[in-house]
């Protein structure tokens, strides 16, 4: 299958119009999102769905996040009558204050809901996108889209359409290009269970934000319930080729390469990185910008590139943000010796 571009900045209305063709007709298109690109479906079609969890190599028991344009179509995929007046109270603030926007909800499911999408579960996560372009896509698509990120499992989410070309062309009929994404890390998934929000991935919609939008108590799911654990935080994530560790310090980074086995043909240092907020000046050693925006980017990046050691200074700003440490801490997990590993 030859995976067409749509270019949505030179000919957004072209774009839209053809991916929302290609949707209707059961096909897989990856779209941008604010956060990163995700590999969508119409709700509708089991086959559709089935080729989702296929191309992406994703175990099935891990649900889908549903993409909705409006309020409207929101209802129509969420059972609100399992929804205590309590917890709906919390709710309504979080979808007032984040929506459009970077916060996915998981709510009871309407029977609309394929098991695929849920993965079995009794919930569905929802959200609407932050991007015009993105809503676009689903209005034309007529129907709410379900899209993980647009990734082979394994590898780091998406924030380019090349990305998305690297991973899966070939294998899906179109990717929309929109750009870089303007978040680069996935969205914050919440779930409200008995009065309080629990956060089951962090991103870039703070506990503080929670909280503020909220007046709810914002807790980890190891404080909740069982059922509110989110099944995609059992896999592994992404783990880059290079090892990769995380300093606190500049002096750090120095005992970290002096560490690194000199094979003695003077090309050993440009295979170390350092990713910093900004240059710690270390000579011969490359540095590449950490942000939040470009951290997928650049462990695809390093990898392409064969780097054999990326240390990532954590600065008192990169420790505050827990998104960003939360994927970092992943990336920087050893790559061998657990059975989990998608
Ligand atoms: O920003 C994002 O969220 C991107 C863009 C494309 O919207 N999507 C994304 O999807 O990151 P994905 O599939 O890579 O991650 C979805 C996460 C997984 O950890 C999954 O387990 C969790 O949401 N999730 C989905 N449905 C759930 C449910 N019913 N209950 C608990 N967790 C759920
Ligand atoms: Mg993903």
């Amino acid at each position: 299958m030859t995976t067409v571009i749509l270019d949505a900045l030179a000919d957004p209305d072209g774009a839209v119009r053809r991916a929302g063709e290609l949707l209707r007709d059961g096909q897989l298109v990856a779209i941008p999102t604010e956060t990163v690109y995700g590999l969508a479906a119409r709700i509708d079609d089991a086959e559709a769905l089935r080729q989702i969890f296929h191309v992406k190599g994703r175990p099935q028991d891990n649900p889908l996040i549903v993409h909705c344009a409006t309020r409207t179509q929101v209802d129509a995929v969420v059972d609100w009558l399992l929804v205590d007046d309590v917890d709906r109270a919390i709710i309504e603030p979080l979808m007032d204050g984040c929506w459009p926007g970077p916060l996915t909800l998981v709510l009871p499911r309407a029977a609309v809901i394929d098991a695929a999408i849920s993965a079995g579960l009794d919930t569905v996560a929802v959200r609407i996108p932050g991007l015009d372009i993105t809503r676009r896509i689903i209005d034309e698509a007529g129907i709410p889209l379900a899209a993980p990120s647009a990734n082979r499992s394994g590898r780091p989410s998406p924030t380019t359409a090349g990305h998305v070309v690297d991973d899966l062309g070939g294998t899906i009929a179109a990717v929309v290009d929109g750009g870089p994404c303007r978040e680069g890390l996935e969205s914050t998934v919440v779930r409200v269970v008995g009065g309080r929000v629990v956060v089951l991935r962090p991103g870039s919609v703070t506990r503080i934000q929670l909280h503020e939008m909220s007046g709810a108590e914002i807790v980890d799911p190891e404080r909740a319930d069982d059922a509110s654990r989110s099944p995609g935080t059992r896999y592994r994530h992404y783990a880059p080729v290079a090892s990769m560790i995380l300093v606190d310090s500049v002096d750090e980074i120095g005992m970290s390469y002096v560490n690194v086995a000199f094979a003695g043909d003077g090309t050993e240092r440009s295979r170390i990185i350092v990713l910093a907020t900004s240059d710690p000046g270390l000579p011969g050693i490359v540095w590449r910008p950490l942000l939040p925006s470009t951290l997928f980017a650049e462990l695809r990046r390093a990898d392409r590139l064969h780097v054999e050691k990326i240390i990532v200074l954590c600065d008192e700003a990169v420790r505050r943000n827990e998104a960003l440490m939360n994927r970092l801490h992943k990336a920087a997990e050893p790559t061998h010796g657990t059975s989990e590993t998608k």
